[in-house]
């Protein structure tokens, strides 16, 4: 509890000392945490909006006194995940949020503009902007585009593209799916006025009514996706998105916790209910062609249950199907923006802001807003018709850079705001949501890095409709909110809502966790990361600390001890050479469930993890431990230990499978 700022008025001590006392006695009577759950809270919430209000008085307390007022995510007693201060001390030394930039300022001289009466998108040529251009009337335009088509084989488009000319109100025909376009001085070819792309949501009307079997309403769902967003970094680098994210009808599932390391793991969870491992074991190899046209994923079930389905991403060259994996064969969902942009990327002029790793602009408008204009454009067409799902991900801003978020918040928010304004959220339910946190940079230095990388933030929005329908289904994931949760049950809600509008449709449940369901059901609060499918290496239930302290130090040394003497035992040591410490990259201690991550509390003996460099050939390795601080012992299992760089060519004296781990063969040894 933090009262600091209160008392900064004379004027006020008085009344301020008060509010304390009447604030410390409610954070007493709540040992949980602040925003308890409680059945008559929700009730209200729906429609007065009390949940909105208490929630947001709550989190600006903390987020501007940058102390812990909301002490954990999740808390119960199998599970603590602290809740993180966006902004404490350590972060502020080197966070500085980024300023918006725009790719052009110069009006489109061709806009694409959908016509709702005929359905279709005619071309219209801004005459006004062509003669400033020209700097006269007198002089003619000539305007073509090229069609944009797929390459099947490749997953991409075909090259070269067919040319078309076009002139003012051009009706675009329907088999039209994207397309570039560049008008030139009709008198010289050279002087392009203007080049610009297009990718249209063509009208597909719905197909002859089938006799009616459903019995309810289909939700439509749309999933709006940044990589690499942690919850913590959500709340730091856009608020003003967060701020839109607790709004009335939004759920935050504090509890959430990633699965894998990367996108690919996370998402393949959320789409499939497969993790790559089981899915090779189980349905087919993902590194292998044609696999993913095959896969069950959830897509295919909504398709075949009457929704109209889309996808885009940004980044074409690490698509989460595509990067080291073969991608799409057959084209996954009605419409799939894949083709468009990698045409967009190879004609287009590109370009990367200061502080970009990834493209920024191409042509006139930045990357990330191709994907959200195909994401606006997909629900305007179909949100008050029929039931569709759309997924929209996008990860070249956010991907490298924790604090990139923090140049798109407001533009991010416009979009928002639009679905808002078209609306979506009166009829569809929203996530907003990533796949795991940062995973580079300096934010990884900080005490919380563990966390930050495991928590992605998850927000799900119920329109008012749904929450009258099921007002079950809103209690629990009222509820869920502050219990542990995972892609997984992600997965089982996306069925469990297509099953809402086909109640006889039976579908398989998430496959790699058995004990998974979906989120409109109350999570146990005894649940463990194992009922969650959660791995022991990303659960947060009981998380490491990230520590800066000298003594953590004398962990590493003792470890590679453990490693010399494990060569020796094995008798390898006329073979390997003994290794020693080069440099250590973190050392971690896991904060059990009677400890309190914000207090450096002594402790005789505990569990530590140590990442450490050897001299020998550089050679990495990641170490869970046993460490006792008093006697400086270290106990730990060395054929637990984890290589986690190549040995390929630093073994080549033993065949032995797990020595070949540990070992630097003399002959290998580099200087
Ligand atoms: C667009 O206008 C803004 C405000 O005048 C300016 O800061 C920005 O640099 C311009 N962008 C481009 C690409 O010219
Ligand atoms: C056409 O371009 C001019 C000059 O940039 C601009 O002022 C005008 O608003 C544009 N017209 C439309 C319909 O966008
Ligand atoms: C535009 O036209 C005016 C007058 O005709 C001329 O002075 C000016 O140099 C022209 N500018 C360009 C960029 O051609
Ligand atoms: C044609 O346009 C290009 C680009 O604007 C220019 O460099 C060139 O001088 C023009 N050629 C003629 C013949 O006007
Ligand atoms: C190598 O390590 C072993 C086991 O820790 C030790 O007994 C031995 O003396 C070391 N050899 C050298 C040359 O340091
Ligand atoms: C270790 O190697 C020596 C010499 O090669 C051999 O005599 C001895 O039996 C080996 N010991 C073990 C435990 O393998
Ligand atoms: C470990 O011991 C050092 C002193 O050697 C002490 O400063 C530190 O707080 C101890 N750490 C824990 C976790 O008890």
């Amino acid at each position: 509890m933090y009262c600091g700022s209160f008392v900064a008025h004379s004027h006020f001590k008085w009344l301020a000392i008060w509010l304390c006392i009447v604030l410390l006695i409610i954070y007493m009577h709540s040992p949980e945490n602040f925003y308890k759950p409680t059945k008559l809270m929700y009730k209200q919430s729906v429609n007065k909006n009390v949940f909105k209000n208490e929630m947001e008085s709550i989190d600006e307390v903390a987020i501007f006194n940058k102390r812990p007022v909301q002490k954990y995510y999740v808390k119960t007693k199998v599970c603590k995940i602290p809740y993180i201060p966006p902004f404490t001390e350590d972060l502020m030394k080197f966070y500085k949020p980024k300023t918006f930039e725009t790719c052009s300022n110069e009006t489109d001289l061709v806009q694409a503009n959908f016509d709702e009466d005929s359905k279709s998108y005619r071309l219209y040529i801004n005459e006004t902007l062509a003669a400033q251009k020209l700097n006269s009337t007198e002089v003619k335009l000539n305007c073509y585009y090229e069609e944009i088509t797929r390459y099947a084989e490749h997953d991409s488009y075909n090259d070269p593209l067919p040319r078309i000319y076009f002139s003012q109100g051009y009706e675009v025909p329907l088999h039209v799916q994207g397309m570039m376009i560049h008008c030139y001085e009709a008198a010289n070819e050279t002087n392009i006025v203007q080049s610009d792309a297009y990718a249209f949501i063509q009208y597909k009307p719905m197909a002859e009514k089938p006799q009616k079997v459903e019995t309810n309403r289909q939700p439509s769902v749309i999933m709006f996706g940044i990589d690499s967003t942690s919850r913590i970094n959500v709340r730091r680098t856009m608020p003003q998105v967060f701020k839109f994210l607790r709004g009335p009808g939004w759920y935050e599932m504090q509890g959430y916790n990633k699965v894998g390391d990367n996108t690919f793991p996370n998402l393949m969870a959320i789409l499939s209910g497969y993790l790559p491992d089981s899915a090779k074991a189980h349905v087919c190899d993902t590194s292998e062609k044609y696999c993913f046209d095959r896969f069950p994923f959830i897509w295919k079930h909504l398709k075949a249950a009457g929704y109209l389905t889309a996808y885009a991403e940004d980044s074409w060259s690490i698509n989460t199907f595509n990067y080291v994996k073969p991608g799409f064969v057959e084209q996954p969902t009605d419409y799939y923006f894949r083709p468009f942009l990698r045409a967009f990327d190879a004609k287009l002029d590109t370009w990367k802001c200061a502080e970009c790793s990834w493209t920024y602009c191409m042509g006139r408008r930045l990357q990330t807003s191709y994907i959200y204009d195909y994401g606006r454009d997909f629900t305007r067409r179909y949100i008050k018709e029929r039931p569709i799902w759309g997924l929209f991900w996008t990860s070249s801003f956010s991907h490298d850079d924790y604090s990139m978020p923090s140049k798109m918040d407001k533009h991010i928010l416009e979009y928002l705001l639009d679905f808002k304004k078209d609306g979506v959220l009166d009829e569809s339910i929203v996530i907003f949501f990533s796949d795991h946190g940062a995973r580079y940079g300096r934010i990884m230095d900080l005490d919380s890095a563990f966390l930050e990388e495991r928590l992605p933030m998850m927000f799900i929005y119920l329109p008012t409709w749904f929450r009258e329908q099921y007002p079950e289904f809103a209690d629990a994931l009222y509820i869920n909110q502050h219990r542990l949760s995972s892609n997984f049950d992600l997965h089982n809600t996306l069925i469990h809502i297509l099953q809402l509008g086909r109640p006889s449709e039976a579908l398989p449940l998430a496959h790699d966790c058995p004990k998974c369901h979906s989120l409109f059901y109350p999570i146990d609060e005894q649940r463990r990361c194992v009922d969650a499918a959660i791995s022991e290496h990303y659960c947060t239930c009981e998380p490491y600390k990230r520590l800066h302290a000298k003594w953590a130090d004398r962990i590493a040394p003792r470890v590679i001890e453990h490693i010399n003497d494990y060569l020796w035992a094995r008798n390898f040591s006329s073979l390997c050479v003994n290794l020693t410490l080069h440099y250590i990259h973190k050392t971690e201690m896991k904060m059990s469930l009677d400890r309190d991550f914000f207090e450096n509390d002594i402790i005789e003996e505990t569990v530590y993890r140590t990442k450490f460099k050897v001299m020998q050939n550089s050679a990495d390795f990641y170490a869970t431990v046993l460490y006792n601080n008093v006697t400086d012992q270290v106990t730990v299992d060395v054929e637990t230990i984890s290589r986690t760089n190549s040995y390929d060519k630093d073994s080549t004296c033993l065949n032995d499978k797990l020595g070949k781990l540990y070992c630097i063969c003399m002959k290998d040894l580099r200087s």
